[in-house]
């Protein structure tokens, strides 16, 4: 971490930097005519304190669970999606829950550069649980699969330099069926999980009724309060009351969970993908200002490494996770990933813009006939533009644009447009000129817009920032 007390180094004269930055230039494809902008060392400064949308006025609409956690999405690796419910080990000792499969995805976390770019959790999901509670009412794990027990676990994420989560269930069983959490165990469990030291706990809604669920989810975030712990808190409660007001208060889930899953369960193909970007679309005007720092919407795992994408689909739902400030949980077999997976859930630039400071949630802006764009305000004047082909027909489809289209107009000097997936620069624009580019079939093109403006949009003094130095 780089503390500076500049908020934009490369681009303020008082911090020692040029006005151009040449961020980010890094695995600029050699053979490419691209014109880069002027060279130096390159610097991103992210706000982490204090809370810029405070300082700003800016806040989506709510104060935040008061535990300091995930100011920025959470970032990590969860098993469902792909491993599911596979308690096999006889057959499957490779892939089966069991605290080797965990194990093993915490050393290449740790060894493919998944840990610095921020993916920081490894969490259990539904099925690491024996059949019953322990003689004294606690839950436990299945004896064969997880031999050293949690706490042997959370300590080996831990001495990776990773934070470890688990899952359990307010209701009567978990949806596969092992032990809920219930209304009275919700203490002895929240207890038993911070003496295990876990980080995160991922609590579903299987097996209860919406009156229970009302009065256990906000239990359950007082109990993890009085364990002392900070445990971030995932609530699955909003999917089960159908993701929308007036049923869901997201005023009141701001305040008790860090992140929510608001929809239904991602599946391995393309057509959950959008479904799941539609759902959101759709309904943006109530799920947008839900979110922000410390509580976050969350559209559930990245599929991408797995079966059911291609390259450029697997694009879409990565761009669209990063304008939707969404957990970026993978659920892969990262012992397998495809490179070309990785240059995806890999880019730089792109979980920057996931974890701006700011924590708005982008919204769709435009829709047409194939076309989606969606828009993502950022942190000191940047922005980020995905605009996103849905169409089948086999080609890449030309798109044009400009700056009153997208409703970016804030810097008179114009922009530096980057395509962040591609990670190529496209040159300097001035506002009044055409953007155009080509997306292809179930494909997105994912922008990071830079101001060229010397203007310094916040005048707060920034207390303390982290560097994400893109090489
Ligand atoms: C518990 O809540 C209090 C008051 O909201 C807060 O100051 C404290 O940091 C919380 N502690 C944990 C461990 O979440
Ligand atoms: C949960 O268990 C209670 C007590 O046995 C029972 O009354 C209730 O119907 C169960 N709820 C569900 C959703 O299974
Ligand atoms: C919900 O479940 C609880 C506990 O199982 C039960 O006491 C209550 O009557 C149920 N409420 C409704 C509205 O079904
Ligand atoms: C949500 O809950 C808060 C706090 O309990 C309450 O003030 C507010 O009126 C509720 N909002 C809606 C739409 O019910
Ligand atoms: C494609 O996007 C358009 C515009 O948002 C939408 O009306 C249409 O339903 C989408 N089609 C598919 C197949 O997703």
């Amino acid at each position: 971490m780089v503390l500076s007390e500049c908020g934009r180094a490369p681009m303020t004269p008082q911090c020692g930097g040029s006005h151009v930055s040449s961020f980010p230039n890094e695995d600029l494809p050699r053979n490419r005519s691209v014109s880069l902008p002027a060279f130096g060392i390159v610097v991103l400064l992210i706000m982490l304190l204090p809370p810029l949308s405070i300082l700003l006025g800016l806040a989506a609409c709510c104060s935040s669970l008061d535990n300091g956690l995930l100011r920025t999405p959470p970032m990590g690796w969860l098993p469902w999606e792909r491993f599911r419910c596979n308690t096999n080990c006889k057959a499957d000792p490779g892939n089966c829950i069991s605290e080797n499969l965990i194990k093993s995805m915490a050393d290449k976390m740790a060894e493919d550069g998944w840990k610095e770019l921020g993916y920081e959790y490894v969490n259990l999901d539904d099925c690491w649980s024996a059949k019953e509670r322990d003689s004294q009412g606690r839950l436990q794990p299945d004896p064969d699969r997880f031999p050293s027990g949690i706490k042997a676990l959370a300590d080996y994420v831990h001495s990776k330099g990773l934070k470890f989560g688990i899952y359990s269930d307010m209701g009567n069983y978990t949806c596969s069926g092992y032990p809920g959490t219930t209304l009275d165990t919700i203490d002895t469990d929240a207890k038993t999980f911070a003496e295990w030291e876990v980080d995160m706990l991922k609590l579903d809604g299987c097996y209860s009724n919406s009156s229970v669920k009302a009065i256990g989810y906000p239990k359950m975030s007082i109990a993890l309060n009085k364990t002392g712990r900070p445990i971030a808190y995932s609530c699955s409660w909003p999917a089960y009351e159908g993701g929308l007001p007036p049923k869901v208060n997201y005023t009141v889930l701001g305040e008790i969970c860090n992140l929510w899953r608001n929809f239904g369960d991602i599946q391995d193909s393309w057509e959950s993908v959008v479904n799941i970007i539609e759902w959101y679309g759709n309904n943006q005007d109530k799920l947008q200002p839900a979110a922000g720092p410390g509580r976050w919407n969350d559209p559930d795992m990245l599929i991408i490494g797995n079966f059911g994408l291609s390259y450029e689909q697997s694009k879409v739902q990565m761009a669209l996770w990063a304008i939707l400030a969404a957990p970026l949980f993978m659920s892969s077999d990262l012992r397998t990933i495809s490179e070309d997976a990785k240059y995806i859930l890999q880019n730089k630039l792109l979980i920057y813009i996931n974890q701006d400071s700011l924590g708005i949630q982008g919204q769709r802006i435009i829709q047409s006939r194939h076309f989606e764009v969606w828009k993502r305000i950022l942190f000191n004047g940047q922005f980020a533009v995905a605009v996103m082909n849905n169409g089948t027909d086999g080609m890449p489809r030309p798109f044009t644009t400009n700056f009153a289209q997208l409703g970016i107009l804030d810097c008179k000097e114009g922009y530096k447009i980057y395509n962040v997936l591609e990670r190529m620069f496209l040159g300097d624009f001035a506002l009044d000129t055409t953007i155009n580019i080509e997306v292809t079939p179930t494909g997105v093109v994912l922008l990071f817009l830079w101001p060229l403006c010397s203007v310094t949009y916040f005048t707060k003094p920034v207390l303390r920032t982290q560097a994400l130095e893109l090489q």
